[in-house]
């Protein structure tokens, strides 16, 4: 693989031990998957930030790194949010843990934004390379976006971050975005929500595995694209898709569709996923919310008070723009947290059943929650929270 004299420095350990390890790290990996060269990437966007998933072993490793990171880096949620975790009724002794977690990458000169949806604060443009790491976000960037990233683990994102390059193989590469499977969608005549689109990569996702696929017969908006992507990288492998007519390289690229094999998607497969058990507590915002999500939580919000527990994740520089919106929620008795989600937090583990508009969430909250999870659409998920019986 092909390294330049700084990058050839570097490896040498002229510019200190961590970055040494950082370049043998993304040397090796480069090495496994063939890539030619290392590549400069815009911005990194790490993960294992949550003490709930790294504990004491990934905070001591952390700890023992010194170096700092050369390009915007931010984290992925964590499990707690840093200013409210009280409120949230954190145990102390986790928090502490956290906050160390939180102090050893803030000494690494990575951004303390913790959140799967860095691009509603900082700029991402089509072709930028990233190193990023959380599923949905890699999603978002490569197939709504059209900038390229690998789904990186925790530490090949930290390690590009303090480099500012990533090995230049698989999705940095165009050859490797083609699409190989069409999925024919066809929802019926009322418009689907942004849950259904989560419901339909739910589905998608398994049917899927790691492909790249073209989706036709669906015209999702920027939230809905969110929600699909997310959902497909939870139950299957896939960090790019294409929509016809609607993702930017779909449009850009006119990529040859004959003979890719052809599965269609019947809305009842869909349907069948949305039920009506009852539930314990409602979260909403995974990924975490756009200013336009929590606008509209706020208008269905308006007047009603809840009555279970109403969970609402967003990113904290997407909170700080909406004040008077976050506030309208939060009258309502609902909680809108940052950094954190239904997911990360260990909180979320004292409910037996929840209820999501997410098809990630649901994939995930069983096994990480430990709950039964229940899809609906943010009407519904609102109605359940602020009535008397669910
Ligand atoms: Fe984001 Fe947590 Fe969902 S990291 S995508 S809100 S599981």
């Amino acid at each position: 693989m092909y390294l330049d004299p700084e990058d050839e420095e570097i490896l040498a350990g002229e510019k200190g031990e961590t970055r040494q390890k950082m370049m043998e790290l993304l040397v090796a990996l480069g090495k496994v998957f063939g890539a030619e060269r290392l590549v400069g990437i815009k911005s990194a966007q790490v993960s294992g930030a949550s003490y709930k998933t790294i504990g004491e072993y990934g905070l001591e490793w952390l700890s023992s790194l010194d170096a700092r990171a050369v390009v915007q880096a931010v984290l992925n949620p964590i499990g707690m949010p840093r200013g409210r975790w009280r409120e949230m009724g954190i145990d102390p002794e986790f928090a502490a843990k956290q906050q160390a977690v939180i102090a050893a990458y803030e000494r690494l000169g990575v951004n303390l934004e913790c959140t799967c949806t860095p691009y509603y604060l900082h700029k991402t443009s089509f072709g930028d390379h990233l190193a990023w790491s959380e599923s949905s976000a890699v999603s978002y960037a490569n197939s709504v976006v059209g900038a390229r990233t690998n789904r990186e683990g925790g530490p090949s994102a930290l390690a590009a971050a303090l480099i500012g390059k990533t090995p230049c193989y698989g999705l940095h590469l165009g050859k490797n975005r083609k699409p190989h499977v069409i999925l024919e969608a066809k929802p019926d005549e009322t418009d689907w929500s942004i849950a259904h689109y989560g419901a339909l990569g739910y589905h998608a996702g398994k049917l899927v595995g790691n492909k790249i696929p073209y989706f036709r017969g669906i015209t999702p908006d920027p939230e809905q694209l969110k929600a699909l992507g997310a959902a497909m990288a939870a139950t299957g492998a896939v960090a790019l898709y294409h929509v016809d007519n609607v993702t930017p390289e779909a449009k850009k690229a006119g990529y040859n569709l004959a003979g890719l094999e052809v599965i269609s998607v019947e809305p009842a497969e869909i349907e069948r996923l949305f039920n009506e058990i009852p539930v314990d507590a409602v979260a909403v915002g995974c990924p975490h919310c756009s200013p336009r999500e929590l606008i509209r939580i706020a208008r269905l919000l308006k007047g009603k008070t809840v009555t279970r527990p109403l969970y609402v994740f967003a990113a904290q520089g997407v909170i700080d723009k909406n004040l008077k919106t976050v506030s309208g929620i939060e009258r309502s008795g609902a909680r809108v947290f940052a950094d954190t989600c239904m997911v990360v937090s260990p909180v979320m583990e004292r409910y037996p059943a929840i209820m999501v508009n997410s098809g990630k969430a649901l994939a995930y909250v069983p096994d990480m929650c430990g709950a039964v999870a229940r899809i609906g659409s943010i009407e519904e998920c609102i109605a359940v929270a602020t009535s008397i019986s669910s």
